[in-house]
């Protein structure tokens, strides 16, 4: 595949370098272990002052088997039931202790229960989860109420509960069908189960399924990944999120396993993602963004088209999320100004609640600065573009003034096609949109100093 601007294999060459995928700015490695828990304690002190509607975000990390190229924070154990009671206990005390310094129930109007894997807990389990936030938080009626799921261990009776509970999105991992892709990553699941499962969820009218796919694995080739999104296709979820596989072996051990495995890099990575784009745009669905995939008729994008779309810690979402809390291990919260993160590790994170702590392991206080990036780079990331009269009506400054040494280092990208640079807006062009995470890096005050800690770009 060639764009106007020349082959995509010089590109790739160019640009296919380490860095951030931007769910947050400033980036973790730039949060500090000197933001403590007064810190968070100050923070939720100035949100009461004036309280606006809060997403909360749980973090559930158990999951039964370890699939080798997970990123996430978990902890594995074949199924277990008495792992979630002393966990749900010290999230009861966590919610305690936050909520102590927030007006009585918070008005919450997104909340999302992540992993891991959250239905390793029993059903008896989830409800209590739910009925610990019901306790001090209201929830609005409109509230979005989302959950990932492994659907290998998602049952009809645990999806009746969810929907009772009110859970209105639902977000599976898939990552890939083919059978040699599956096995080299342990994670095995037949295309007959995950059709059960989707049957169930429209049965019940759960609301709308995301899955997760992910382009770089080891053995996928064009013609596996091309099954793979027809088999995808055929289940229709109303959301794909297509992520490139972040590999990263020197931070996650586990992942030197998949090293004596095949996997496409460079151009032809970059092919396997283009491709099912392509296949996806063809059977009705709209690409959102970076890497998600919608139909026309779901929120994300509507959220989208009328330029409200929006990146956190879970990828793209329709709200806005400015003010968002993190309960359990390793959970991030984005409160009056501050990123804050727990504990990762279960034990200490445990000692610490139950001594009535906040279990804050780091964080950051954002400057001035941080937030002009902060929302510059959130649009890119969302629309790719920048409307400069929005700039300098949001933080009363020139846009072209305020970056005048960033253009010095997007010349590159202009002359290369990839973005534009007009008296109104800076606009990604089309064949851009694969290098947005290093446009975006333009504009990272912190990457200079950071080591190089981050996946590939493509
Ligand atoms: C918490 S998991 C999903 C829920 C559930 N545990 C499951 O596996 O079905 C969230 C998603 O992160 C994505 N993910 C995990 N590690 C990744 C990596 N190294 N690179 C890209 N995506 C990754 C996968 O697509 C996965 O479905
Ligand atoms: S992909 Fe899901 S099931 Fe697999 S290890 Fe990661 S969180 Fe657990």
């Amino acid at each position: 595949m060639t764009f106007d601007n020349g082959p995509l294999r010089a590109l790739v060459q160019r640009y296919d370098l380490s860095g951030p995928r931007y769910t947050s700015y400033p980036t973790v490695p730039a949060w500090t272990t000197d933001f403590g828990e007064s810190d968070y304690q100050s923070a939720l002190n100035r949100f009461s002052e004036a309280p606006e509607p809060l997403s909360l975000y749980v973090h559930i990390p158990f999951c039964n088997s370890r699939c080798y190229y997970c990123g996430c924070n978990v902890v594995i154990k074949r199924h277990d039931p008495a792992l979630g009671t002393p966990y749900l206990d010290a999230l009861a005390q966590e919610i305690t202790g936050v909520t102590q310094h927030l007006p009585a129930k918070p008005l919450v109007h997104q909340f999302h229960i992540g992993g891991g894997t959250p239905n390793y807990l029993e059903d008896d389990q989830t409800r209590r989860l739910f009925q610990m936030f019901h306790d001090r938080f209201e929830f609005a009626e409109t509230a979005e109420i989302s959950i990932e799921v492994d659907p290998r261990y998602l049952t009809r009776e645990m999806l009746l509960t969810l929907k009772e509970l009110g859970v209105n999105r639902i977000s599976m991992g898939i990552q890939d069908f083919d059978p040699t892709v599956q096995k080299s990553v342990n994670r095995v699941q037949s295309v007959e189960s995950v059709t059960e499962v989707m049957n169930w969820s429209q049965e019940l009218q759960i609301g709308s399924i995301n899955m997760d796919l992910i382009y770089g694995l080891p053995f996928q080739t064009a013609e596996t990944m091309q099954r793979t999104i027809d088999q995808v296709i055929q289940l229709r979820p109303d959301r794909i999120a297509f992520y490139s596989y972040a590999h990263i072996p020197g931070q996650i051990s586990h992942q030197k396993i998949l090293d004596a495995y095949p996997m496409a890099e460079g151009e032809e990575k970059l092919n396997l993602f283009l491709n099912g784009r392509s296949q996806l745009i063809e059977a009705g669905y709209q690409a959102i963004a970076m890497d998600h995939f919608a139909l026309p008729t779901d929120e994300l994008a509507q959220a989208f088209n009328a330029r409200k779309l929006y990146r956190n810690f879970m990828g793209y979402t329709t709200q806005p999320a400015f003010q968002y809390l993190g309960f359990g291990v390793s959970a991030i919260g984005n409160i009056a100004g501050t990123f804050v993160q727990n504990i990762k590790e279960i034990a200490p994170y445990i000692d610490s609640v139950s001594q009535g702590r906040l279990p804050v392991t780091r964080g950051i206080l954002l400057t001035p600065d941080d937030a002009i990036r902060q929302w510059v780079i959130g649009q890119l990331m969302c629309h790719f573009e920048v409307d400069k009269a929005v700039f300098e009506h949001k933080f009363i400054l020139s846009f072209d003034h305020y970056f005048e040494d960033e253009f010095k280092h997007l010349q590159p990208f202009i002359d290369d096609g990839l973005i534009q640079n007009k008296t109104a807006t800076l606009l990604v062009q089309e064949s851009g949109r694969w290098f947005v995470r290093n446009i975006a890096m333009v504009f990272d005050a912190y990457l200079a100093k950071q080591p190089q800690q981050f996946s590939r770009t493509v």
